[in-house]
């Protein structure tokens, strides 16, 4: 049998052991070309830093190295033009490199393998692709802060009810609703770029399972493919899936803040809101209502938290059973870890698009304030700095609002004289108190709602985001 196509009939890709060959029907199965083939870039680069430590290390001659290299460009450049062809009869993406790497090179295609195996190559295109992608999503997640700070910005004195259990409780600055979801985005990029800490390592070295008896020099290949350093055990270092496991995690926490942000502006762009609105490019209509405008992208966004959320439970369940080292479920690790990278940086690309086309109603955020007789804690806080204790003047405040309830009035309506039959102590100065922009500004405490607090607050988000971009 010639060189080259001992890896075209899969069935005799292995060795002269096996007598039958597979199905039709066991191979389509087995088979991960169709979808594992994305990793192309990492597996030629992983192959070429391989191919450079076994020259350096006089494993592989120089003319046999250089062979790889124009082999691997010319691989490069078919992938890239469409030209390819990926055969499922070659099983994955690396036999189906591999193979192609001997036809246009001979043998020297067959010497790249040398202390190595697909476990820990695997292995490691999917860390150095993973790399990759946790830093894109990096950068989608500091422009999705960066648009919410500039709606902050810019709608810097719209007061909104804050809520708590959905009744409305205090008031609160628009922006200070906002950058609350800026700083989940903020944590969950820090738990990316802790996470990558760990999926930056090379498992390259441990071959199948044991390690390798060629003299390899893994700290050369670990630092040529800019890794962080190796996995120090090789059973380990081919078998765990845990930094994919703890990046599905941590983007799973990212689809739930976005899903939360989505509820939210559902909620604010219905009619019995009417907060906000949404760019028409981000909505869709009916087809039998011809009023409707409906949040579709909030929406899906919402939904599509769920498809990532289950992601992480497949990985984490693919991991539950196996034991040491490399199994086959392993190959079930690559499409939920790709539609979970796919489906966030989507998400994060249309949510800091979203933003910078958001419609803010502040007269409707405002009225909204004005109802639930949100200044009732600052009429009890004013009472407070009277002299009462808390108890007390909570108390009190509960009847005013028992008052302003049945004569269907705001506490701040209340007649001066009708304030004072609930305490002598209330002066005219308890207007001030019981306004939403004075509620605002007496929140003037770090982490508080106070305007001065939310534009502090602006100016220090805006300078951590440019010291990272600059990074
Ligand atoms: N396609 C396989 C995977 O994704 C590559 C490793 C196969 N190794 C093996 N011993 N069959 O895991």
């Amino acid at each position: 049998m010639s060189a080259d196509n001992q890896l075209d009939n899969k069935s005799q890709a292995w060795s002269a052991l096996f007598s039958e060959p597979m199905s039709e029907l066991v191979k389509r199965y087995t088979a991960s070309v169709f979808f594992d083939q994305r990793l192309w870039k990492a597996d030629i680069q992983g192959s070429l830093a391989h191919a450079e430590m076994l020259a350096a290390q006089g494993i592989l001659n120089a003319e046999d190295h250089a062979a790889i290299q124009r082999g691997m460009a010319q691989i490069t450049s078919e992938i890239e033009a469409g030209q390819f062809e990926w055969k499922l009869d070659l099983e994955d993406v690396h036999l189906n490199i591999e193979a192609r790497l001997t036809t246009l090179i001979g043998i020297a295609g067959k010497r790249l393998h040398t202390g190595r195996s697909r476990n820990d190559q695997v292995a490691t295109d999917v860390r150095l692709w993973l790399r990759d992608e946790i830093d894109a999503i990096g950068a989608l997640l500091q422009a999705l802060q960066l648009a919410m700070v500039e709606v902050t910005e810019q709608n810097a004195e719209v007061i909104l009810p804050g809520f708590t259990h959905l009744q409305v409780a205090q008031p609160v600055a628009f922006g200070h609703h906002l950058l609350a979801y800026v700083e989940m985005f903020a944590r969950d990029a820090e738990r990316l770029a802790d996470a990558r800490r760990r999926v930056n390592r090379l498992p390259l070295g441990a071959a199948a399972l044991a390690g390798t008896s060629y003299p390899l020099d893994r700290e050369r290949v670990a630092r040529t493919l800019g890794m962080e350093g190796v996995c120090q055990n090789s059973l380990d270092a081919v078998s765990d899936r845990d930094f994919a496991i703890e990046f599905s995690s941590a983007a799973a926490l990212v689809m739930v803040h976005i899903s939360r942000l989505s509820e939210e502006l559902i909620l604010w762009m219905s009619q019995s809101f009417g907060f906000i609105d949404l760019a028409d490019r981000f909505c869709t209509g009916s087809s039998i209502m011809p009023q409707k405008k409906n949040p579709d992208v909030p929406e899906l966004a919402r939904g599509k938290t769920g498809r990532v959320v289950g992601h992480l439970m497949g990985l984490i369940t693919l991991m539950k059973g196996q034991p040491l080292a490399y199994n086959k479920d392993n190959q079930e690790d690559k499409e939920p870890l790709f539609d979970t990278v796919d489906t966030l940086k989507d998400t994060l690309r249309i949510f800091a698009e979203m933003m910078g086309g958001l419609t803010v109603k502040p007269e409707a955020m405002e009225r909204a304030a004005l109802k639930g007789y949100a200044t009732a804690t600052d009429l009890a806080d004013y009472l407070v700095k009277k002299g009462l204790a808390f108890r007390d003047a909570h108390e009190i405040v509960a009847h005013a609002v028992k008052t302003a309830i049945a004569t269907g009035l705001d506490l701040s309506q209340l007649p001066l004289a009708e304030l004072q039959k609930f305490d002598g102590r209330i002066e005219a100065d308890v207007f001030e108190v019981l306004s939403l922009r004075g509620s605002l500004n007496a929140r003037n405490i770090l982490g508080g709602t106070a305007p001065a607090q939310v534009r502090a607050q602006v100016a220090r988000h805006r300078a951590r985001l440019a010291a990272a971009a600059a990074h």
